[in-house]
C-alpha cells in the first residue's frame, strides 16, 4: 500500500517547503496538517507545542503516514527531540540555516529572522554556539509576520512596515546573509526583496529538508520508486482554514 509522508505546521507556513519536496520526490503521497486553531506556534510555551504535536502525530499515523516532517522551525527546535523518544515512526524538521549561512557569509555577519520560541530555543543556541565562532548572528524575532502571511496581507502597507522595521536593523548592522528561520517567511520574499539591497544573500533550506527526507527514506528502505502520481490531501484543525487561498484542493476539517 502506498503510504503518505505526512507535513504539519501551525498554518499555511509548511506550504513552502512542499515545491522542493514535490521536485525531489515526486511520486510520494503528502497529507499536510494545519494545526491553525492554535496558530501562531512562536508565541507557545513548549509544553502547549508538544501537547499539539502528539495529537497530530496520533492523526498523522492513523492517515497511515510513514515519516512525519515538522514544517515549522518552532515545533523542529522546541520538541522534535522528545517526539522521537515517544514515536516510532521517523521524524525530520527544519531549523534556521545557521550553518550554511555562517559559510556562505563573506563578512561573517548572519541575519537570522524567527520567531520568539525558535530563537529562545535550545537546539537554536547550541547550533549557532557550534557555527558561531567566526560568524556574529543577529537575531531578530518577527512578531506579527506569521499573521500576516496567514491572513493573506503579504501585500499589505503594514506588512511592509514591519519587515522594513526588523530587516533594517540587521541591514544597519552589516548583515550580508539572511536565514529566514521560519518557513511562513518564504511566502514575504517579494517584499523581503524590495527592502533588502542585492548583495545581501538569502539563504533557502528547503531543498536541504527535502534531500534530508528522501535520505531518511531510502535508508529506512520507505522510498517509493514507482511512477505512480502523487497525492497531496490537506487538513485543518480550524474550520475556517487560510489554506484555502494558497492551494486549490479541497481542504479537511480535522479538530484536534
Ligand atoms: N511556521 C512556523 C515556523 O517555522 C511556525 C510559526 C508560528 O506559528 O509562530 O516557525
Amino acid at each position: 500500500m502506498k503510504q503518505p509522508i505526512g507535513f504539519f505546521d501551525s498554518g499555511v507556513g509548511g506550504l513552502s517547503l512542499l515545491p522542493a519536496v514535490s521536485a525531489v520526490l515526486p511520486n510520494e503521497d503528502i497529507c499536510y496538517l494545519a494545526d491553525e486553531a492554535f496558530s501562531p506556534y512562536g508565541e507557545k510555551t513548549s509544553t502547549e507545542i508538544l501537547d499539539r504535536a502528539r495529537s497530530i502525530t496520533e492523526k498523522l499515523l492513523a492517515l497511515e503516514c510513514k515519516l512525519i516532517v515538522l514544517a515549522c522551525n518552532t515545533a523542529t527546535t522546541q520538541v522534535i527531540n522528545q517526539l522521537r523518544k515517544e514515536f516510532a515512526v521517523p521524524f525530520v524538521g527544519i531549523e534556521p540555516a545557521i550553518k550554511p549561512a555562517a559559510i556562505a557569509s563573506k563578512k561573517g555577519v548572519v541575519g537570522v529572522l524567527a520567531t520568539k520560541g525558535t530563537l529562545n530555543s535550545q537546539l537554536f543556541h547550541k547550533n549557532s554556539l557550534e557555527n558561531g565562532s567566526k560568524t556574529k548572528f543577529i537575531e531578530q524575532i518577527g512578531t506579527g509576520l506569521v499573521e500576516c502571511v496567514e491572513n493573506n496581507k503579504i501585500n499589505d502597507a503594514k506588512t511592509y512596515a514591519l519587515l522594513e522595521t526588523y530587516l533594517n536593523r540587521m541591514i544597519d548592522d552589516g548583515m550580508d546573509t539572511l536565514v529566514l528561520g521560519c518557513t511562513h517567511y518564504p511566502f514575504l520574499l517579494p517584499v523581503i526583496e524590495k527592502i533588502i539591497p542585492p548583495h545581501i544573500n538569502i539563504i533557502d533550506n528547503s531543498k536541504a529538508v527535502a534531500q534530508q527526507i528522501k535520505r531518511v527514506l531510502s535508508k529506512l528502505d520507505l522510498y517509493d520508486a514507482s511512477k505512480s502520481t502523487a497525492t497531496h490531501r490537506y487538513f485543518s484543525s480550524s474550520a475556517n482554514s487560510s489554506l484555502k487561498a494558497f492551494v486549490k484542493q479541497p481542504i479537511n476539517y480535522l479538530p484536534l
